[in-house]
């Protein structure tokens, strides 16, 4: 049945909720006219109807018939809104042509970024200044940037925002923040999007002095059950609350001696007579196993069914912490009872902050390629946002940003389309006419970035050589007094004599076991094993032949010095490109790939010449002398904290 018809230039809806004139659009139809009207160059029909051709809800049809004019239709208004972002990227791309006809649902239902913004304004592992969301501001005052975050993620179909880090103040829940959550909002609710909290287990106890936070206690339950009412009272359409429970010290159910099951199951029982979910992380790592990468499986696998209906299990994408590169979480196809999200890291916290170019779209595929989309229920990703003049720290890490709602929403599309799409909006000069030598190199220097990447930092499946705390540089000789053995390095390199790697094989800590048949064989196996993955399962003396028939030492040599010229070669490609693409983003990203230059160099030196001391072999032929010695680059301590990225400045004062 037809609800609506609207002529966008007109900026008139009804039924889809009233708009007219100056004021903001207030629900999503009337921001899908008031986009199209400020972005596309004819009147556009907007139809809010149930199109059998049609299936999801925020799902959209576009058509152009004979006569010219383009019809969105869709179920509801976010329809709409994302059918009216898609006509603009079809005119970009020159494809809004008489005869096209475009369905197009999401994958998913639930597609959010995960903030870890804290109420004292700064953002954990956010390279993009302060919180977007301006706490001491609220409820008086909503930031214009909120607005811009807001037609951002709508762009690309974002549709959730958890506003608050998973390391979860109780404060977040007092009566004056619930009233700020509330004018967040209202204020991003014509873009769309729901809103979510992240919840501290034992914010019983913190804010109302429960002596306990048992989840199977009366009292703890009815609190929480008060709780959820009174913020629906506030937000009718309130998502629900992300936990982090029992891990890098939080509160949780296990402090009882209760599951995690038992924990999300009393939230989720409080939040169900109002529609919402608990999404429940899985990053959890207890100090009693000896292999990390096992841990989040060992404790959530034997929960796989017990969990209540409206509970959604959130796993990291590879098993230890958003590493440059990681075989997938085996937790992924290991619970089939269980509803699951992943969870990306769109900030690039392990990626060289935002200082780095990496285009992560193509480790979100590979990701992908292991586990099947259609396996997951939902997507989520910790954004990279924060008051920053771009919001992201630098424009392009907007391109993160961008991919993480593009894949949320198809995540069969492919890194180098995605790519396009963003460079024909963003990097490109409008209406200049681009050489496809130009346009084929910057695609190819987005796409190759991350890898790039992988092999200046930790190539052949090494993993978390950062330095300590804030994760910015190397530091694979790392120790530090009293640090869980698991912080440091060495327990993931495992360099000695002999070769190299963390043994995860059957021999050694077995973690190949929890992957399914197949894939246990190929990865147990050091000569099936992929060489991308051979030093996360393996430990591999430094003369084994590779498949290029260099040795591990040499090889390990190539990769690093192959990551250094990669970055050089960015730089040329990106000076090339420099007629034909817009002079802020230009100069921005130089400065990123000067930075980055220098960073490569410090990795590649700081790491060959570590592990020399443990192959005793010399660089080879072709691998630069370093630029630093070892000593020196042993002694740099970069005084920053986990909410910053260092300035070049400051890095050029160390390395
Ligand atoms: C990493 C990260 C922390 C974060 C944690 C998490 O350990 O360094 O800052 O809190 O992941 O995902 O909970």
């Amino acid at each position: 049945m037809r609800h609506i018809l609207c002529i966008a230039l007109a900026l008139v809806c009804a039924a889809c909720g009233a708009h007219r004139g100056d004021s903001a659009p207030a629900t999503p139809a009337a921001m899908a006219a008031k986009v199209l009207a400020d972005g596309y160059p004819q009147p556009v029909e907007l139809l809010c109807e149930a199109d059998s051709a049609i299936i999801a809800s925020d799902g959209f049809r576009i058509s152009i018939p004979a006569d010219g004019r383009a019809t969105v239709t869709a179920p509801d208004g976010r329809g709409l809104l994302y059918g009216a972002y898609a006509l603009l990227r079809m005119h970009t791309a020159g494809t809004d042509t008489v005869g096209a006809d475009v369905v197009d649902n999401p994958a998913y239902a639930l597609r959010m970024l995960n903030h870890w913004d804290n109420l004292d304004g700064t953002v954990e592992r956010g390279y993009a200044g302060r919180s977007i969301w301006q706490w001491d501001l609220l409820p008086d005052s909503i930031s214009p940037q909120i607005a811009e975050y807001g037609s951002r993620c709508a762009a690309v179909g974002i549709n959730a925002a958890v506003l608050n880090n998973v390391n979860a103040s109780p404060r977040m829940l007092d009566a004056a923040h619930l009233q700020k959550v509330k004018a967040v909002a209202d204020a991003l609710r014509p873009y769309g999007m729901q809103v979510w909290l992240s919840v501290n287990f034992a914010t019983p106890m913190a804010l109302d002095s429960l002596p306990t936070a048992d989840p199977l206690s009366p009292a703890v339950a009815g609190w929480w059950q008060r709780k959820a009412d009174e913020i629906y009272s506030l937000i009718p359409d309130f998502g629900g609350f992300l936990v982090k429970a029992n891990s890098e010290g939080q509160p949780g159910p296990c402090d009882y001696g209760r599951s995690h099951a038992r924990g999300a199951n009393m939230l989720a029982e409080a939040l169900a007579p109002h529609g919402g979910k608990v999404i429940w992380r899985a990053f959890v790592y207890s100090p009693a196993d000896a292999d990390r990468a096992k841990q989040a499986y060992l404790e959530f696998q034997p929960l796989d069914g017990q969990f209540a209906p409206n509970v959604i299990v959130q796993v990291k994408n590879g098993p230890i912490d958003f590493q440059p590169r990681e075989p997938y979480s085996p937790l992924f196809g290991a619970m089939p009872s269980t509803p699951q999200a992943v969870e990306f890291q769109v900030t690039q916290e392990y990626l060289g902050h935002s200082n780095h170019l990496a285009y992560l779209a193509p480790m979100w595929t590979e990701f992908f390629d292991y586990v099947d989309p259609a396996s997951l229920t939902a997507v989520a990703g910790v954004a990279n946002t924060g008051d920053s003049h771009y919001l992201t720290g630098t424009p392009a890490a907007d391109l993160n940003w961008y991919a993480f709602g593009r894949l949320a929403w198809n995540p069969r599309l492919t890194p180098a389309a995605i790519a396009d799409e963003w460079m024909d909006a963003h990097v490109f000069v409008p209406g200049k006419a681009v050489p496809d030598s130009v346009r084929t190199s910057v695609r190819g220097m987005l796409l190759a970035s991350r890898e790039a990447v992988v092999d200046y930092m930790m190539p052949l499946g090494l993993h978390h050589l950062f330095a300590f705390g804030h994760h910015y540089g190397p530091e694979p000789w790392c120790d530090v007094p009293g640090a869980r053995p698991d912080w440091l390095p060495r327990y993931y390199h495992r360099a000695d004599r002999v070769g190299i790697g963390f043994d995860r094989s059957s021999a050694g800590s077995n973690a190949v076991a929890q992957y399914p048949d197949s894939l246990r064989r190929l990865f147990d196996n050091v000569d099936t094993c992929p060489e991308q993955f051979l030093l996360w399962f393996h430990h591999v003396p430094w003369t084994r032949r590779m498949h290029s028939g260099r040795t591990l030492w040499q090889e390990l040599c190539a990769a690093y010095t192959r990551g250094v010229d990669s970055v050089d070669g960015f730089a040329r490609t990106w000076a090339a490109a420099r007629p034909y693409v817009r002079p802020e983003l230009y100069d921005a990203v130089a400065a990123d790939l000067r930075t980055q230059a220098r960073d490569a160099r410090w990795w590649r030196d700081a790491c060959l010449q570590y592990f020399a001391g443990f192959s005793g072999m010399p660089l080879p032929a072709g691998v630069p002398e370093p630029g630093h010695d070892l000593d020196s680059l042993r002694r740099i301590s970069l005084p920053i904290t986990n909410f910053e990225s260092p300035s070049d400045s400051l890095l050029n004062k160390f390395r």
